[in-house]
């Protein structure tokens, strides 16, 4: 129960891997601020099973490509107390090319995967600042964001740029908030399909990755050293290697 007693908010925790990352970090005590767009009865039951389970839970709906929306959701999530971490795990994630990505879907990536996270940092900085007290932010990255390629460009794309963000939010916020990733690799496959097939033999590890294993990486950056920041942990199973 190494969060208990503080406030964590991750954004879209109501759906798959969010969810898990939400359930992990409830387990380890925190009360959780549920963030979800669409997903409201996934979050309401989120929600219920949570507090049914014993922990605390609230719901927070807001469109992450609305940046008005984007900038009162730290202020709504402080009205219940201090927020000692953020978790910027809402994103997009279109198939697109070269030749297939528009400027709609180019500006809405950038919109919801980076442009969200950054003004939610920047209104956490705000509100802990003058606290004083220690706090954490993690941004969930994509293994590809730091080797791209050709495809879902836009989405790539976006998670570099998140990628250095958490590294320039780390040395902007020290000592008071570590900022760190995590880039991901096979977790779930995606919602719309995909051809997955064949996945595991591009990966060292020979399998997808657990959601035991993805809470239990973030929990370890909610709780671990806070000597540690600006870094981007790989949960990929070593696919970044080869
Ligand atoms: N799945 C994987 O194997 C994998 C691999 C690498 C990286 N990742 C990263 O891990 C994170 C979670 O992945 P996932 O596969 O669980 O994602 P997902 O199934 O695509 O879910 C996307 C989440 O983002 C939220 N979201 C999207 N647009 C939004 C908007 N306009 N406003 C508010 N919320 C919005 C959704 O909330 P609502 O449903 O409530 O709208 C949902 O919770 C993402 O950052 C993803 O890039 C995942």
């Amino acid at each position: 129960m190494q969060l208990e007693g503080k406030n964590v908010l991750i954004t879209g925790a109501a759906v798959r891997v969010g969810r898990a990352m939400a359930k992990a970090v409830a387990e380890a005590g925190a009360t959780l601020l549920i963030h979800y767009g669409s997903s409201d009865s996934e979050a309401k039951s989120l929600q219920s099973e949570l507090n049914s389970g014993g922990h605390q839970s609230h719901l927070f709906q807001a469109d992450l490509s609305k940046p008005r929306e984007v900038s009162t959701l730290i202020k709504r999530a402080i009205q219940l107390g201090p927020l000692f971490a953020l978790v910027n795990s809402a994103a997009i994630f279109e198939e697109r090319n070269l030749d297939t990505t528009s400027l709609e879907s180019w500006q809405r990536h950038l919109d919801i995967n980076l442009t969200a996270p950054f003004l939610l940092s920047q209104a956490f900085w705000f509100a802990n600042k003058a606290t004083k007290s220690e706090s954490r932010i993690v941004n969930i990255l994509d293994w590809r964001a730091l080797r791209p390629g050709a495809d879902h460009l836009p989405y790539t794309t976006s998670k570099a740029a998140l990628a250095a963000l958490t590294q320039s939010l780390a040395a902007a916020m020290a000592p008071q908030i570590t900022v760190n990733g995590i880039a991901f690799g096979a977790i779930l496959p995606p919602s719309d399909g995909g051809d997955s097939s064949g996945l595991t033999k591009k990966i060292p590890a020979g399998r997808w990755a657990t959601l035991e294993e993805v809470g239990e990486t973030l929990v370890f950056l909610l709780t671990g050293p806070s000597y540690i920041t600006g870094e981007i942990i790989y949960l990929d199973g070593g696919r970044h290697l080869i």
